[in-house]
């Protein structure tokens, strides 16, 4: 029988890095001869990126209810989970996704307090037991983040999201509960601190990734 591929997913809050290391993550991967499919959340398909567009969609005029959210938050997940990743992992491919159920545990979670037993809820429920193999954790103090964050959206002209629109204490939550999450899974999760020089995160990157690759 053919060898499930693996389950890489790469975290972190808002200006920490993520899209620059991701494609530098797919690359390494691909020059050690693997298929990987390289994908986000929420979204990674097309029904999936139009709730992602509800999600993100700063819109004043009707707020999101908290339990919707996350309800929409798992809705995109079942549909890319049945639509990408499962088709993938089964057929041998490494999926490398941006964002996945830490993120809910960390925005809808810490961020909107909504109780992690009820997140679990849904987790067993969507995921029936599928989880990353491997997920890499980008952290830095939320102060840097933010800078780096507002210095993207000056170079890109870009209007911040419905997300990256919120205070300063969501965001520390948000770390907050990334950082609880990794002490509580430290086989499964490696925190990488993302305020060094981008070669210095990305040999550690490199470092992390080869070992697990060894190792299966
Ligand atoms: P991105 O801009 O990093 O791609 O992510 C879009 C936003 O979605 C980001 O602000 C975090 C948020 N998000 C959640 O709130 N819960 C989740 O489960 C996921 C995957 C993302």
């Amino acid at each position: 029988m053919q060898r499930r591929g693996r389950f890489i997913t790469l975290e972190g809050g808002e200006g920490v890095g993520k899209s620059t290391n991701l494609a530098w993550i797919v690359e390494h991967l691909e020059a050690r001869g693997l298929e990987v499919v390289c994908t986000r959340e929420p979204g990674g398909t097309p029904r999936a990126e139009a709730i992602r567009g509800l999600l993100i969609d700063p819109a004043a005029d009707e707020p999101l209810d908290d339990d919707a959210e996350l309800l929409l938050v798992f809705a995109a997940r079942a549909q890319h989970l049945a639509r990408v990743v499962r088709p993938a992992l089964a057929r041998g491919a490494w999926v490398v996704c941006d964002r996945f159920t830490d993120a809910t545990f960390a925005y809808q979670g810490g961020g909107r307090g909504i109780p992690a037993a009820r997140i679990a809820e849904l987790e067993t429920f969507v995921q029936q037991g599928l989880a990353p193999d491997l997920t890499l954790l980008l952290d830095m103090p939320m102060a840097a983040a933010q800078r780096r964050l507002e210095g993207r959206l000056e170079r890109s002209g870009g209007q911040r999201d419905r997300f990256e629109r919120e205070r300063g204490e969501f965001f520390e939550a948000v770390r907050h509960a990334y950082l609880a999450r990794a002490a509580a899974e430290p086989e499964r999760i490696a925190v990488v601190d993302a305020e060094r020089a981008l070669d210095e995160v990305q040999a550690e990157l490199g470092r992390l990734l080869d070992a697990h690759l060894e190792a299966s």
